[in-house]
Formats: C-alpha cells, sequence, structure tokens
C-alpha cells in the first residue's frame, strides 16, 4: 500500500516521545501488544501538494492562540433554544441514521454495552412521530457502519457484530427504503470498523476506519460502482489512500467533492481472552483534520475543525453548502483521562471555508444522529455527559430535540 513519505528521523523521536507521555500518563492503559502502529506518526509527517486556507486569516489565528491543553474545554457558544420531542422508542449509542425527505431511518446501536439493537426505527419530520419498526438482515453489523444514500437506495458497510468489543464484518447491505426490502453488494476486501462511507460520482466510497482488532487505523481506500440498489462491478476498486486512518469521521459530499471531517486513531479493543469480548480502553489520538477530494484525485488540506472532534459519523447535515456538525467526542481530559464529550454546534461554511461554534446543544453528547427539516435542526440518541459540570460520558439516550437553525454567511 502506498504510504506518504514521512521524514523517518523525526518520524521516530516523536514517536519515542509520544510512547514516553503516553506510559507516564496513562499507565493504567493497556498498550497494544505491538509498538505504536506507524499511522500515530503526527500530521505533519504527512505531505499534501495542496493546502487552501480561507483568504481572511481570522479564523487561523483564532486556533493558533488556543492551547494545546484547551482541546478539552467546552468553547464559547450562543445559547439555543432546543424544544424536545418524542423520545425515540429505544437508546442508542453508535447508532446510524440516514433521512430521506421527510423520514429518518435510525438503525442498530446499542442499548447498553452488553446489549445491541437489530432494527430500524423511523421518526417522521412532519408530524413528530416514531414508528414503522422493522428488523435489520441477522448478518448485519450493529455499530460502527459506514452508510450512504441516493434519496431511496440505503448503502450499508460492515462494522461491529455484536455488543461489547466484538469483531468486525465485511458483509455489505442495501435497504430499498420504499419497499424495505433488504439486498447485498459484494463483500469489502477486508471488514473495517466506522469507516468514511459516501457517494461519489455513481461510486461508493469507503476509507479509513479501524482495522479487524478495532484498534488499528486503516488507510485503504475502496470504491465500487453502484446504481439503483445494485453493484454494477464484481470487485471494489482500490483509490487513493486517505491520509490517516481511523475510525468515526464524517464523510460529506457537497458541490461533487468529498469531504472527510475530524474523527481518530485507536479505539478500544477487546481484552485478550475475554470470552465476553470485554472492552478495554487503548491509546487515541482525536483529530479536527479536513480533507477534501476533487477531480484532481489527491488530498486537500482545508482548514480544521475548531476541536478535535470525532464519532460524528452521522452528526451532520448539509444545509444552504454548510456542513452542520452536532456534538463527539474530544482530547481526553489531561487530569483525569477520562472522555471528553463536545456540546457544541459547529459550521463549516463551504463557500468561505471558514468554521463557526453557532450553537450549543441542551448537553454535551456523542455518537447523535442529526437531521434537518424545514429550518429545523434535530438530533438524537447517542451517548451524553453526567452533566454541565462533567463532560465524561455516561447515559446512552433516544431523546429527540430540535432548534430553528440559524447559519452564519
Ligand atoms: C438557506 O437559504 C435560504 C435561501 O437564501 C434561506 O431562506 C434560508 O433561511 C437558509 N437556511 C438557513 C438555515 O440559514
Amino acid at each position: 500500500m502506498v504510504r506518504p513519505s514521512v521524514k523517518l528521523g523525526s518520524a521516530k523521536l516523536v514517536v519515542i516521545c509520544v510512547s514516553l507521555l503516553g506510559f507516564a500518563l496513562i499507565a493504567d492503559f493497556l498498550w497494544a501488544s505491538s509498538s505504536p502502529s506507524s499511522s500515530y506518526f503526527p500530521r505533519s509527517t504527512f505531505k499534501t501538494s495542496t493546502i487552501i486556507i480561507p483568504k481572511e486569516k481570522e479564523q487561523k489565528k483564532k486556533n493558533s492562540v488556543r492551547l494545546l491543553a484547551d482541546a478539552y474545554a467546552d468553547l464559547p457558544a450562543p445559547q439555543l433554544v432546543w424544544e424536545k420531542m418524542k423520545t425515540s422508542p429505544v437508546p442508542r449509542l453508535d447508532g446510524a441514521a440516514i433521512q430521506i425527505r421527510n423520514l429518518f431511518f435510525v438503525f442498530a446501536g446499542y442499548a447498553d454495552i452488553n446489549t445491541v439493537h437489530s432494527h430500524v426505527d423511523i421518526y417522521n419530520f412532519d408530524d413528530g412521530t416514531w414508528g414503522g419498526r422493522f428488523d435489520m438482515p441477522k448478518e448485519m453489523a450493529h455499530s460502527h457502519l459506514g452508510m450512504a444514500t441516493d434519496g431511496r437506495y440505503i448503502y450499508i458497510v460492515n462494522g461491529q457484530y455484536g455488543p461489547q468489543c466484538r469483531g468486525p464484518t465485511s458483509d455489505t447491505f442495501v435497504l430499498d427504503t420504499e419497499t424495505k426490502q433488504w439486498s447485498g453488494l459484494p463483500p469489502l476486501p477486508v471488514p473495517r470498523y466506522a469507516p468514511a462511507t459516501q457517494l461519489w460520482r455513481g461510486r461508493l466510497h469507503v476509507m479509513g476506519g479501524s482495522k479487524e482488532n478495532r484498534h488499528t487505523p486503516g488507510l485503504e481506500h475502496w470504491s465500487l460502482a453502484v446504481k439503483n440498489g445494485k453493484a454494477l462491478e464484481k470487485e471494489w476498486r482500490s483509490e487513493i489512500p486517505i491520509p490517516h486512518g481511523g475510525p468515526h469521521r464524517a464523510c460529506v459530499v457537497a458541490n461533487d467533492r468529498l469531504y472527510v471531517l475530524g474523527g481518530q486513531e485507536g479505539d478500544f479493543m477487546a481484552k485478550p481472552g475475554s470470552p465476553i469480548f470485554k472492552c478495554s480502553r487503548r491509546m487515541e489520538v482525536v483529530y479536527p483534520d479536513v480533507y477534501m477530494l476533487d477531480d484532481e484525485m489527491k488530498w486537500k488540506v482545508l482548514p480544521p475543525m475548531p476541536k478535535q472532534n470525532s464519532h460524528i459519523e452521522f452528526a451532520w447535515v448539509l444545509v444552504n453548502n454548510s456542513i452542520v456538525i452536532a456534538g463527539g467526542t474530544t482530547e481526553k481530559h489531561p487530569e483525569t483521562k477520562k472522555m471528553v464529550l463536545n456540546g457544541e454546534v459547529f459550521q463549516f461554511n463551504l463557500n468561505t471555508l471558514k468554521w463557526s461554534v453557532i450553537g450549543k446543544l441542551p448537553y454535551r453528547v456523542k455518537t447523535t444522529l442529526v437531521g434537518f427539516w424545514n429550518g429545523w435542526l434535530y438530533f438524537t440518541s447517542g451517548q451524553r455527559d453526567k452533566g454541565p459540570d462533567d463532560p465524561s460520558p455516561k447515559k446512552v439516550v433516544g431523546d429527540m430535540w430540535r432548534t430553528k437553525l440559524k447559519l452564519n454567511e
């Protein structure tokens, strides 16, 4: 596989520093038995041909002023008025969702760490009701799915099969949302957890995610020609590898370009020998990075998110040429080492390539599922924080909220 060229000397030094820091700071976390993956090399080792910065330098200045250690802190954000809607029939962590007009198809997810869902619930934005529950195929993964739609068919790639930190599957599925019939596509070459997935120029693109051990970032990128719910090819095609791998990124197509935003490298993995594949924590690095592919088929670097953000694969909508993202996870707390959730609503204006923080959610939440209908921004499900003063994750929720969306120019 093609890897971006790296300066070996400085890269080695950085790995040593990072390793020492890691052992000193998080001695209670088990490291993967192998040495840290080469993908833990910092971003600077990735050479890009083009860096696009917005015309005005304001955003850049703001970012550089923020100290790295503040990455876990809440950002100042306007208060929004949130209206509580009907709660989802079940709570969900790591669920998946696709909006098709007024219907919001919500799939899978953990009810709690030992229990996963294997069905779809549908929320109707027009009348504010949940209904139309139907089963997923029993071979379909229950979390860490990649999904995209053409407006009728939903294309679904692999993910984790079962609760805790169980193994992944490479199976792929198609749902016809009009007939509720399921069918399949050729399986991915290898399984992945939470790869970035999107339909672009008639091809289903799947990239990054975690490899089979749930922790090691994958860089591979594949695509498959699809039409009307069917594969037009027998095999996935290899595409340009993603700059850095890992799960839980947003992947958006707008103006015939493909964007990937945020995400992380590393994730919880099954405790060796555990009969229930019990999740144990591993080193994670969360990214604010934004990359874009266009006609050139070379990754271009765009201005980063206002803070590191992961677990946002279904937490975005595209409105008026802006990507709007709700919640997520950021860098772990420097003292408690606990996971820190985000409670902001972010806007990336694709006209100006400027990020802004346009509001606060009612609470911090990760893997929330986001929709937009008739001027309202909706979010449901995910794992929320312990409270206003404690940003670490606690309750898995099914609450549904909405607010009138006001975008910045
Ligand atoms: C999107 O643009 C339309 C047309 O300019 C405008 O009426 C609408 O308010 C905008 N939506 C949001 C959420 O800003």
